[in-house]
């Protein structure tokens, strides 16, 4: 499989693959001066290096996955029961190797590097969480993606034995997701194995989750079983259940306000109810890096 990260820095390389492993020299500890030389090419979330990450407290007790129940606790209290091993990922659709691929199997094909970054994860509250894991970009290449492919379509587990959220139809099971094929294809587009250098928990979505750091946090699908290469924009969850506040693209977008509420600033979490607010920065922070994606898109219409 071809690496496309490596270990030396030359000219080439000045963004964004530079970008990103001078940010995980810095996170590691390496930088030294090399690390430093590219600060300046940091996209601005990255070289907000006072960003301490949340604690492992915050990260595993305060979370989203509704097949575990809507509450923020639910999650740590009942996700314990579910059985993360074996578990198997089937990737079909417009693939040439479409198939059942185990876990292990994945995690021996892929340059898990150990990969450190320190991502801002918005929603209703924002984050930093020290994730580790490997490109999507790499596993869809694994499996051969076809040229008719436009989009890729992500599915949870459904086990209702283990899942007590699913008894209830606050959202249409399985959990889905979907990503345009470039935006997949982007090396900041992650599948999370794991945080703080350990094993993801189950109820961040062990055992692989989808990390998309410039969209809100709903679209990081958790406890992934299924992917599907597709010509046609695939159903997501919260679009199916609330088309009007949820598009399919999710971008972090500060001047597009959710019907609700504002997305102009946002809350640390962990931070305290009279923590300060800050401004929500476009696509997280990381417009240097996506902005591109998006050129000549009506993004008040495709949010
Ligand atoms: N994935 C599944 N399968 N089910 C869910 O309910 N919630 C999403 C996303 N992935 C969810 C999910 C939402 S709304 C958020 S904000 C993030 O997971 C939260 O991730 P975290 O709990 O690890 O912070």
């Amino acid at each position: 499989m071809a690496r496309r990260w490596t270990n030396t820095l030359t000219a080439a390389d000045v963004t964004p693959k530079a970008t990103f492993l001078n940010r995980r020299q810095i996170m590691a500890g390496l930088g030294g001066a090399a690390g430093l030389a590219g600060l300046g090419a940091l996209p601005q979330a990255a070289q907000a290096q006072e960003l301490e990450p949340n604690s492992w407290e915050d990260v595993t007790t305060y979370c989203n996955y509704y097949e575990f129940g809507t509450g923020k606790g639910d999650p740590a209290k009942y996700a314990g029961q579910l059985t993360t091993s074996p578990w198997s990922v089937k990737i079909d659709g417009l693939v040439d190797r479409p198939g059942d691929y185990d876990f292990q199997q994945i995690l021996g094909e892929m340059t898990l590097e150990e990969r450190i970054y320190r991502f801002r994860c918005v929603e209703a509250w924002s984050m930093v969480v020290p994730w580790t894991g490997f490109e999507l970009a790499d596993l869809l290449n694994l499996a051969g993606v076809q040229s008719g492919a436009k989009y890729v379509a992500f599915e949870t587990l459904y086990r209702p034995s283990e899942m007590p959220g699913t008894a209830y139809q606050v959202l249409d099971w399985p959990y889905r997701e979907g990503l345009r094929l470039d935006e997949a294809m982007h090396p900041l587009t992650l599948m999370a194995t794991g945080i703080f250098g350990q094993d993801l928990p189950n109820q961040n979505g062990a055992p692989l989750r989808l990390v998309v750091p410039w969209k809100y946090g709903f679209k990081s699908i958790k406890s992934i079983v299924r992917i599907t290469l597709t010509d046609k924009e695939p159903e997501t969850s919260w679009n199916m259940a609330n088309a009007r506040e949820y598009g399919f693209y999710s971008n972090v977008n500060p001047e597009v306000s959710h019907p609700r509420w504002s997305q102009a600033s946002e809350r640390r979490l962990g931070g305290g109810l009279f923590a300060s607010r800050q401004d929500t920065l476009m696509f997280n922070g990381y417009s240097d890096e996506v902005a591109s994606l998006y050129d000549g898109m009506d993004l008040t219409k495709f949010f």
